[in-house]
């Protein structure tokens, strides 16, 4: 039985006020979260205020992103380094935002996994279809070729150590959620290339599913086979919808 994980990606949102209430809310509600995991990333300007409300409590963090690059003249960039100075436990790689807006590659990705998982950080690698790609009957082509780009450089056992979210780009902000059906299609064709080269390593990942993903449908997403849990954008910014989200993991 896969350990079921809830993680807010606040994106670019926040603020040191919006930010406390937030936090204090979800760590009053965290006695009624019985069977998630859950974690926050917020921007990394926030990191040290979220891991000064979080310690000692059940909720982990993360960045959501990080360098390729240990240390350096690379003016913007945050090492791994730096988030485990906050002790982050999570780091987001391979966000389609970031592959589409910042033009992350897969081969950027991959370093990128490598990086966070040298350093001691769970990378939770992004993947996902745009609406065209689903269309033209591409999705599986677009998910295998982004996982074979950590797995192919890292090794399959690299997994073991990470977490994947499955996230339709065409579902990311849009209100239109993946039904529970074709999500688990996904989620399920993932762990079977993964089970193709190590089937304990595909027993034991756990896959999240991202995009749009509300108070609402969380429960019957959740409760598909091969879904461990979310990965959760607009809704992870409401304390009680995100509760209810990660009580419904
Ligand atoms: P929404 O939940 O806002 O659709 O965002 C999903 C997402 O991109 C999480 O990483």
């Amino acid at each position: 039985m896969r350990q079921s994980l809830v993680v807010g990606n606040w994106k670019m949102n926040g603020s040191i006020q919006s930010n406390q209430s937030l936090l204090e809310a979800l760590k009053a509600g965290m006695s009624t979260v019985k069977n998630s995991e859950v974690a926050v990333c917020p921007p990394f300007i926030y990191l040290q205020q979220v891991s000064e409300i979080l310690k000692d409590t059940a909720i982990g963090w993360g960045g959501q992103t990080l360098s390729e690059q240990d240390s350096g003249a690379f003016t913007g960039e945050v090492s791994a380094n730096m988030l485990l100075d906050f002790h982050s436990k999570y780091v987001i790689v391979g966000h389609s935002e970031r592959r589409s807006l910042y033009a992350e590659s897969d081969q950027l990705v991959a370093e990128k996994f490598a990086k966070a998982q040298a350093a001691g950080l769970i990378p939770i690698l992004c993947v996902g279809e745009l609406l065209e790609q689903r269309e033209a009957g591409e999705t599986e082509n677009v998910v295998k070729r982004q996982l074979d780009a950590v797995v192919n450089s890292q090794g399959i056992a690299a997994l073991s150590n990470s977490v994947i979210a499955y996230e339709p780009v065409w579902a990311i902000g849009t209100g239109k959620t993946a039904s529970p059906a074709q999500a688990q299609d996904v989620h399920a064709f993932i762990r079977q290339q993964i089970a193709a080269q190590d089937v304990n390593v595909a027993e034991k990942v756990q896959i999240l599913y991202g995009g749009s993903v509300k108070a609402n449908n969380a429960a019957e997403l959740f409760a598909m086979q091969d879904i461990d849990g979310g990965l959760i954008g607009g809704a992870s910014l409401q304390a009680e919808d995100f509760l209810t989200i990660c009580q419904a993991g």
